[in-house]
């Protein structure tokens, strides 16, 4: 039995307007800091306006990625179930995280449209079943065991949280458009690569044609 501790800390610090206008088209920023961003969204549009309020939790620091996504009932913006951004991965982005490391990070997160992102409220203990597989499917299915009762975040709610918060997107419930969004600050390794991704990729179950 392996057992590791999870606090939440995370908090939702500011509730802005959800969007009302089309965002299908605003550009997608990888790893991008605050002037790349201003210099490259269009004023008025609700990725701006997104970004904003996430630059505003971190004083302007860190650099955005956000996602724009067309979703059908089922599909999921990002990869599955819970884990925690940013724990410590020695062995570079492709080796595993490991746990236990010291909370860091100062991050911030919000959407606009559908499909919200879910954060754990239990201070709990994980039995993390000691197999060869991922650790994040390992807390997954640790967390598919226990109960809990999570904050469905809502649409324009900026939650502000770390590398010690569970958390995890959701399968969409219908169909629509979703943009995300969330700085990352605080990571002293984390470079700002300034790029606008014209791909964007959704998961999706084997069978969930349409
Ligand atoms: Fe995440």
């Amino acid at each position: 039995m392996t057992l590791f501790h999870f606090k939440p800390q995370w908090q939702i610090v500011n509730q802005i307007a959800a969007a009302t206008t089309d965002f299908r088209y605003d550009p997608m920023f990888f790893h991008a800091d605050y002037e790349f961003v201003m210099s490259n969204v269009e004023a008025g549009s609700e990725t701006q306006r997104l970004a904003e309020a996430l630059f505003a939790v971190t004083d302007g620091k860190g650099v955005l990625d956000t996602r724009v996504h067309m979703l059908k009932p089922g599909w999921c913006p990002a990869i599955g179930g819970w884990h925690c951004d940013e724990v410590f991965r020695s062995g570079g982005q492709d080796s595993q995280p490991e746990l236990g490391m010291p909370r860091r990070g100062d991050m911030a997160t919000g959407y606009f449209g559908i499909c919200p992102t879910l954060f754990d409220n239990e201070e709990r203990d994980l039995d993390i079943l000691d197999v060869p597989t991922p650790i994040w499917g390992r807390v997954s299915a640790a967390m598919e065991r226990t109960r809990g009762s999570p904050t469905i975040l809502m649409p324009g709610q900026i939650a502000h949280f770390d590398s010690g918060d569970l958390h995890t997107a959701s399968q969409s419930s219908g169909a629509g458009w979703r943009v995300w969004g969330r700085v990352i600050a605080g990571i002293p390794e984390m470079p700002a690569f300034n790029e606008i991704r014209r791909q964007v990729q959704a998961y999706v179950d084997l069978s969930a044609g349409w």
